[in-house]
C-alpha cells in the first residue's frame, strides 16, 4: 500500500510588516482583506496540529497543492520554505504554486526560486528559476504530475491559466504514464471544475484540462483553492476520475464555520489488486469547537 497525504492553502500567518512601496500593488487590497478578515480565518496553531497530525501518519509522500503565502511579500516565501522543510525534505515533498503564491508578477520568480526544489523532477538539471510545468516524480507505484495554474492577475480576481503548451505536454505525459501503468495523480491548485458564479476565481482553460483528463486519462486529480472539502467525477478514458478538493489547512475551526471548510487534509490510501486499482480518501481535521484531530470522513473511491 502506498499513502499520499495532500493539504493545501495554508496562507502562512502572521503577514510580516510591508514597506509603503511594497504594497504599492494589487498588494494593498490583500493586506486590507488580511487585517480586517482572513487573520481570524487563518491561523498558525492550526496549521502546526494539522502538521503534526500529518507527520504522525507517516505517509509515503506528502502533496501540498498551493496558496502557501497571502500577498506575496519576500518575508512570506521565506516563512513557507520553513513550513514546508518542516513538513518533510523535497524528495518526500512535492508542490505546486497557487494563485496567491504568483499574486503580483514578482512572485512567479520567488516561488521558483525559494520552493524549486519541491517541485522539479528529480533528475533535473535545469536551474531553479527555469522550475518547468508538468514535472514528473514516480513514487512507488505513483507518477505525480505537478501543474501550474498560478498567475498574476487583476484586483478582485483570482482566477487560473494552464495555457495550451503545459495542456498540450500533459496529454503526452499522462498518456506515457498510463501506458507505464502507473497510478497517476494529477496536482494543480485550481479546481478542474467551477460553478459559473466563481467565474472570478475560476481555471480559464478547465474545459481544455477536462478533455485533456478524457482523452489521456488519469487516477486522480487532487487541488485546493475553494477551501472546502469536496469531490467531483470527471469523464475519464478507463473510466471516472476523482477530483478532490481540501479545505485550508489553517482555517480556524470556529464555531458557524461549516464542517466541510474547517482544516483538514486527506490520506490516500493505494493498492493495486490483481489487474485494478484499488483506493480510498480518509478525510482527517478538526471537528466542532476544535478539540483535536479525528477522522472525519473515509470513501471508496475505486
Ligand atoms: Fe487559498
Ligand atoms: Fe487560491
Amino acid at each position: 500500500m502506498f499513502v499520499l497525504a495532500h493539504l493545501s492553502d495554508p496562507h502562512l500567518g502572521p503577514l510580516p510588516r510591508a514597506r509603503m512601496f511594497d504594497l504599492a500593488s494589487k498588494r494593498v487590497l490583500g493586506y486590507i482583506n488580511w487585517q480586517r478578515s482572513r487573520r481570524a480565518v487563518h491561523r498558525i496553531d492550526v496549521l502546526e496540529a494539522l502538521t503534526r497530525d500529518v507527520l504522525a501518519q507517516a505517509p509515503d509522500h506528502v502533496a501540498v497543492t498551493g496558496d502557501l503565502v497571502n500577498i506575496a511579500l519576500a518575508a512570506e516565501f521565506t516563512q513557507a520554505r520553513v513550513w514546508l522543510a518542516s513538513l518533510g525534505s523535497p524528495r518526500d515533498v512535492t508542490l505546486v504554486p497557487g494563485n496567491h503564491d504568483a499574486y503580483v508578477r514578482s512572485a512567479l520568480r520567488q516561488h521558483r526560486l525559494l520552493w524549486g526544489d519541491y517541485m522539479r523532477e528529480d533528475d533535473s538539471l535545469a536551474t531553479l528559476d527555469q522550475v518547468d510545468f508538468p514535472f514528473v516524480r514516480k513514487r512507488g507505484p505513483l507518477a505525480l504530475v505537478g501543474l501550474s495554474s498560478a498567475i498574476p492577475t487583476a484586483p478582485f480576481m483570482a482566477t487560473g491559466r494552464l495555457g495550451p503548451v503545459q495542456l498540450g505536454r500533459l496529454a503526452d505525459i499522462l498518456a506515457a504514464l498510463g501506458a507505464e501503468g502507473l497510478f497517476r495523480v494529477v496536482l494543480i491548485h485550481h479546481p478542474p471544475l467551477s460553478a459559473p458564479a466563481h467565474r472570478f476565481k475560476w481555471l480559464t482553460d478547465a474545459g481544455e484540462l477536462r478533455a485533456v483528463l478524457t482523452q489521456a486519462g488519469a487516477e486522480l486529480v487532487i487541488h485546493g483553492h475553494d477551501h472546502v472539502r469536496s469531490l467531483v467525477w470527471l469523464d475519464g478514458r478507463d473510466g471516472r476520475i476523482p477530483a478532490m478538493g481540501v479545505p485550508s489547512a489553517s482555517a480556524a475551526p470556529v464555531e458557524g464555520r461549516r464542517a466541510h471548510q474547517r482544516a483538514a487534509y486527506n490520506l490516500y490510501r493505494i493498492v493495486r489488486a490483481s489487474d485494478r486499482w484499488s483506493f480510498e480518501a480518509i478525510s482527517r481535521g478538526f471537528k466542532d469547537g476544535g478539540d483535536g484531530i479525528v477522522e472525519l470522513e473515509r470513501r471508496t473511491l475505486s
